[in-house]
């Protein structure tokens, strides 16, 4: 199969991580006679500094013509510590989400049991936690109308939703839940949300087609608090952007380490793949950064080109290096390996001379 994929680096780790996603999308065309086609483009802080715009027209043509994009993370500390910048590196990532129609941000939490005595919330070992967030990503307070008065005393973030935006995105949360166990969560506050209401009454509608599904509702403070009481009763939770966003990071204290959740956007053109964490700046260079979600990224563009086979060996070999404490820092800060020879040893369980090493 040939695919051409665009490949963004973005910022802090971002190259770090996406250089060991491209090795095992590289050792999967060798090992299966794929050929994977990478062409680089600049978003965040890297595009800033190279053409003074976060997100540079050249990147949503490539990303347009494209069978894929996979993308690190963006952002600097130079930017988050100014308030009054006026061109910040996330306005590329929000940019390309909304210029490709990303409207489904799909984050699946899945706990290992070898790494359960590192979440500090107790995982049930038999059952584990295993479900998956479907997040709003082109709507909601985050790209409603937004100002600062002249003076710069008040500011004001519009969270605006229409019906069409919330059926596309509950549909394909609805079809997951058919799929998967058949539970889907809707994680809102319509006790005092208009736009939550309207989500609330969508999904109402919307459930009377799938009568096999079963629906829940909880309003998001209290979900906060299930994710960290029960995590075991969720099996797909569907909810809006800024929700989804703060849910997520949450939820990934759960498996160990936020650098373990990968995500895939999907909308109505090119999906785009990127790991749920952000640039962690502080740890940019220093090789220490986990690239399991990027990797598990790349896995679920495999997934997306059909590959299901190939997704499946490199999760297998994800697992296997978890399982046997190939481990980076946040996982093992004692003993740890560096973030490429992680990456190396995934490709090395690929081409079958893994098991070598640990015999
Ligand atoms: P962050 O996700 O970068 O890091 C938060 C913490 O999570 C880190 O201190 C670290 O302990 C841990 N962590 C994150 N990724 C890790 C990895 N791969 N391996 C090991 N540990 C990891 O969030 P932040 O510090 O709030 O934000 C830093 C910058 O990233 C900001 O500029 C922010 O805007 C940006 N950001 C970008 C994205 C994105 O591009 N999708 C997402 C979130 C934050
Ligand atoms: C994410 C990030 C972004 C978001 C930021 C960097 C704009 O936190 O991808 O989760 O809030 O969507
Ligand atoms: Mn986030």
């Amino acid at each position: 199969m040939f695919k051409k994929i665009t490949s963004i680096y973005g910022d802090g780790i971002g190259p770090e991580v996406v250089k060991q996603a491209m090795k095992v999308l590289d050792t999967i065309a060798e090992v299966y006679n794929h050929e994977f086609v990478y062409e680089r483009a600049l978003l965040g802080a890297e595009a800033i500094d190279a053409t003074g715009a976060a997100l540079p027209t050249e990147t949503v043509a490539s990303a347009l013509n494209s069978d894929a994009v996979l993308l690190g993370a963006v952002g600097h500390p130079r930017f988050d510590n100014d308030p009054n910048a006026t061109v910040r590196p996330e306005q590329g990532l929000l940019g390309i989400r909304k210029a490709l129609q990303l409207y489904a941000n799909v984050r699946p939490v899945q706990t290992v049991p070898s790494l359960h005595h590192l979440s500090p919330i107790k995982i049930k070992a038999k059952t584990g936690v295993d479900f998956i967030i479907y997040r709003e990503l082109t709507g909601g307070i985050y790209f409603g109308d937004k100002f600062t008065n002249e003076d710069g005393t008040a500011a004001t973030d519009t969270c605006h939703y229409q019906q069409h935006e919330i059926e596309r995105i509950a549909r394909l949360a609805f079809e997951a839940a058919m799929q998967r166990h058949k539970k889907l969560t809707l994680v809102d506050k319509a006790n005092v949300l208009e736009t939550s209401r309207l989500w609330r009454k969508t999904i109402q509608q919307i459930a009377v087609r799938y009568p096999e599904v079963t629906v829940e509702y909880l309003f998001v403070d209290n979900a906060a608090m299930q994710l960290i009481l029960n995590p075991g009763q969720f099996d797909v939770i569907l909810t809006e952007n800024m929700f989804g966003d703060i849910i997520s990071d949450e939820a990934s204290v759960l498996t160990g380490s936020l650098g373990l959740l990968p995500s895939a956007s999907i909308g109505n053109s090119t999906a785009l793949f990127e790991p749920v964490h952000g640039s962690y700046p502080q740890a940019a260079g220093k090789d220490i950064a986990n690239p399991i979600g990027a990797i598990l990224s790349a896995a679920m563009m495999l997934d997306y080109f059909g590959l299901q086979h190939e997704a499946t060996v490199v999760r297998n070999a994800v697992q296997w290096t978890l399982e046997n404490g190939f481990v980076t820092k946040d996982i093992d800060p004692v003993n740890f390996y560096f973030t490429s020879t992680v990456g190396d040893l995934i490709c090395d369980y690929i081409h079958g001379k893994a098991i070598e090493v640990v015999n």
